[in-house]
């Protein structure tokens, strides 16, 4: 059976002195004398006691966890936006929690319900969709930040413009000569989603073209397998609708249409060009290198973090600031035109 935990109460009779002096020891040192630090020091090391620093920050309201809770694990952007939080998080002398809602609001829920409970002292969530009831109740007692959404002025929020990344992305291929563009992505429900079609269908207004032009294939999840299957789908196309360009939500569903086209002998860029979303490094090392609207996953980390530590500190007379960085488009050979690769490659 294990021992009962040692406490500062079994710390100071092993020492023969008052608890009051072991605190002092472990907060105050230099208010002891060496003789007496020494002797509590020597019983901490004789007993293992180990201090009950969660415990003690919890009593004084502060605790040095923070969390995120990403939407998907899985995906390298999350990850990515992770390391720029755990930077701030460790430069500033706490630790952090990683939890995956895997895109499901009941793990979302539940995920909250054990960090309020836990009373880390923030929380960073990537929403899965637009119900804030659960994160309403949660940021009663916890500072919350929205990362890769915004809330309105009414939350601290980072983000990226997916609308201008969407016209970006559909900009450069209609630049490249293609009338007919598919865009690939889902469920439209999500906002990410939602805005990069939106900017999408811009570029198409903004050119004068018929909103026709653009064929949207909507997949269950913004995964490689979906990437995969939205492949399938193009190919099952006739030859005469079959779009020449392909605008996919996020790297990992244009990674899996590259691999598709790949296995059916579809040339990329000349058959079907691809441009993705997000830029992780998987995309710029894939055979065909791909391009992609770049987010800034580690500064939208760091930033997330910083928002999340100030609102923490501040949280009377904290004004709520909502960044959005601005996208960047990344043209690789998934979507050059001949012309473009024989220049590049000069
Ligand atoms: O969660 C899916 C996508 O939304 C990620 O790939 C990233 O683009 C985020 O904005």
């Amino acid at each position: 059976m294990r021992a009962a935990a040692t406490g500062i109460k079994d710390v100071a009779k092993r020492a023969g002195v008052s608890v009051g002096t072991v605190s002092n020891v472990l907060n105050r040192p230099d208010s002891v004398s060496d003789a007496t630090r020494r002797k509590v020091q020597r019983a901490i090391v004789e007993l293992g006691f180990i201090r009950n620093e969660a415990g003690r920050h919890l009593r004084a309201g502060l605790s040095r966890t923070i969390a995120y809770l990403v939407l998907d694990a899985s995906n390298p952007f999350f990850t990515d936006v992770a390391k720029g939080v755990e930077e701030v998080a460790r430069e500033n002398g706490v630790a952090l929690y990683l939890c995956n809602s895997d895109s499901d609001a009941t793990r979302e829920g539940d995920y909250l319900g054990l960090l309020a409970e836990q009373r880390v002292r923030g929380i960073l969530v990537t929403p899965v969709d637009h119900d804030t009831s659960q994160l309403d109740l949660v940021r009663r007692g916890i500072p919350v930040v929205l990362v890769d959404r915004s809330g309105g002025d009414n939350w601290c929020s980072v983000g990226v413009d997916d609308v201008e990344g969407g016209m970006l992305a559909v900009t450069h291929l209609l630049e490249q000569g293609h009338r007919r563009v598919a865009f690939i992505g889902g469920p439209i429900s999500t906002v990410q989603v939602a805005d990069r079609l939106r900017g999408a269908q811009s570029a198409l207004e903004t050119t004068g073209r018929s909103p026709e032009d653009l064929a949207v294939l909507s997949t269950d999840g913004l995964n490689f397998a979906e990437g995969l299957r939205a492949g399938e789908r193009l190919l099952g196309l006739p030859r005469a609708r079959r779009p020449t360009a392909a605008f996919c939500a996020n790297d990992l569903l244009a990674l899996g249409l590259l691999q598709q086209m790949t296995r059916s002998g579809v040339d990329v860029p000349s058959e079907l060009a691809i441009v993705g979303y997000d830029d992780i490094w998987f995309a710029g090392a894939a055979a065909v290198p791909l391009s992609s609207v770049r987010q800034p996953r580690e500064l939208l980390g760091r930033t997330a973090a910083e928002l999340l530590l100030a609102e923490s500190q501040d949280h009377d007379d904290h004004v709520h600031q909502q960044v959005v960085f601005h996208p960047e488009l990344v043209v690789r050979t998934s979507s050059m035109s001949r012309t473009d690769q024989s220049t590049a490659a000069r």
